[in-house]
């Protein structure tokens, strides 16, 4: 890697890394070959650290007690160990013994952001976290400092890139299968450790949270966001998503209420949306946050949502905010914010059937009676009877009444696998009013 880092300057901002794998490799590599100015590594803390140490960081202090990254020789501490266990407590030690802190760690900010930013501004300290989120893309400072100005109103986005490899793989190839297309995400890197919190949702959800905190001043508690999985789509549904103009996307949306009196909504999940437009055109592991403020209207970010590198990007960008900044940034409000995941708006709905007469007259039937309309009907030719997948797509409604309908119409004796539910997204409008469920 070339000759020793030079000394940083007196005065630099001095950073201890807890936590030497795949991400803290790349900050301490990004440091040492950009050399800014602003800061000098100082300790690296890791399990069994012995085995970690490298050559070319010049005088740094390898150690296995995080006590070393509370004393005087540190004054941000990067915590990239994950998981919520010790990081949430180290992260609170960090900040009471007054260092500043940087984190990629989504699930500990999703969970306790707001305390530990208000633990951080009565230290006097900063606690920043762009990397929890959308990995490399900027997206949190940007809403923060280039968005200020507006009152924002709703974010949506790709948030998971396991999500959006899978669900753009299928897409491409209608003979590729859900479970080919995660072993290829796994074999990629991409996934987390357990590759369920990406396919159920779990890792877009605390993302989102983190965005709603961010965005919209909401504490919402993850665990309230409703998650559905990705696993139950099909290739065949790319086939009809097509025909509706549309195609298929793990989205996380969160929408506040105008007038502050009704609870925001919030879901994550599959939906179909609009062919073309920003969510549909974000493929393979990339993400997208999709930002709609009252006045300016929709502001896009994409970018490279994971990976070694684009995280480490963004960690040595927060690094120099810190050593940049004087005063740390207010803390947002504490109180926990109420949300619903009763979107309102068109529902595309995939039956699989062992086919007889009269099954769609049966369920138009159980729609009719939850007041809901049917807008189309799509059925491929050539499907086999005896697992015969078929589509009825309704026009808008609450996704609770819709949820309502397809409870009653689980007695009915033809369902092979059980009905997949998508809510379809319309294109936004060109300018001005938001329309609920507009991507
Ligand atoms: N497993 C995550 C993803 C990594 O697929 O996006 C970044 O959080």
């Amino acid at each position: 890697m070339g000759a020793l880092p030079q000394p940083a300057p007196a005065g630099a901002c001095r950073v201890g890394i807890a936590g030497f794998g795949t991400v803290g490799q790349a900050v301490a590599r990004l440091i040492r070959e950009l050399a800014p100015a602003e800061l000098q590594l100082t300790t690296i803390c890791n399990r069994a650290v012995e085995r970690k140490r490298v050559a070319d960081l010049g005088d740094v202090r390898w150690t296995d007690r995080v006590e070393d990254l509370l004393d005087g020789e540190v004054d941000v501490v990067v915590e990239l160990i994950g998981g919520r266990v010790p990081a949430e407590d180290w992260i609170r030690r960090a900040l009471d013994a007054g260092k500043s802190v940087v984190t990629a760690n989504k699930q500990v900010i999703a969970h306790a952001g707001p305390e530990l930013l208000d633990r951080a501004r009565r230290a006097g300290r900063h606690l920043r976290f762009e990397a929890a989120v959308g990995g490399g893309i900027p997206v949190l400072r940007a809403i923060e400092d280039g968005l200020a100005g507006d009152r924002l109103s709703r974010v949506a986005g790709v948030l998971n890139g396991t999500c959006n490899y899978v669900l753009t793989r299928m897409e491409g190839n209608h003979r590729c299968s859900f479970s080919d297309a995660l072993r290829e995400a796994q074999a990629l890197g991409l996934t987390e450790a357990n590759p369920a919190e990406d396919v159920d949702g779990l890792d877009a959800r605390a993302k989102l949270a983190i965005l709603a905190l961010v965005a919209l001043g909401l504490h919402v508690r993850p665990e309230e966001i409703s998650c559905r999985s990705i696993a139950a789509v099909e290739p065949i549904d790319f086939i009809y998503a097509k025909r509706l103009g549309a195609t298929i996307r793990q989205v996380a949306w969160i929408e506040r209420d105008r007038n502050g009196s009704e609870p925001a909504v919030a879901a994550v999940g599959p939906a179909l949306v609009p062919a073309g437009s920003r969510l549909a055109r974000v493929t393979g592991r990339e993400n997208v946050v999709i930002v709609s403020g009252e006045f300016g209207g929709e502001t896009a970010f994409s970018g490279h949502g994971a990976g070694g590198d684009p995280t480490a990007v963004a960690v040595l960008s927060d690094l120099l905010a810190i050593a940049r900044s004087a005063a740390p940034p207010r803390a947002p409000r504490a109180e926990p914010s109420a949300v619903s995941s009763d979107l309102v708006g068109p529902q595309y709905i995939r039956f699989t059937v062992a086919d007889r007469p009269g099954i769609i007259a049966e369920l138009a039937t159980v729609f009719a009676r939850h007041n809901v309309s049917i807008d189309a009907v799509l059925q491929e030719p050539g499907c086999p009877p005896a697992r015969l997948p078929f589509v009825i797509s309704l026009e808008s409604c609450a996704a609770s009444v819709v949820n309502r309908a397809i409870t009653a119409a689980a007695s009915l004796d033809f369902h092979v696998v059980p009905p997949l539910v998508l809510p379809i997204l319309r294109p936004a409008p060109a300018s001005g009013a938001q329309a609920p469920g507009a991507v």
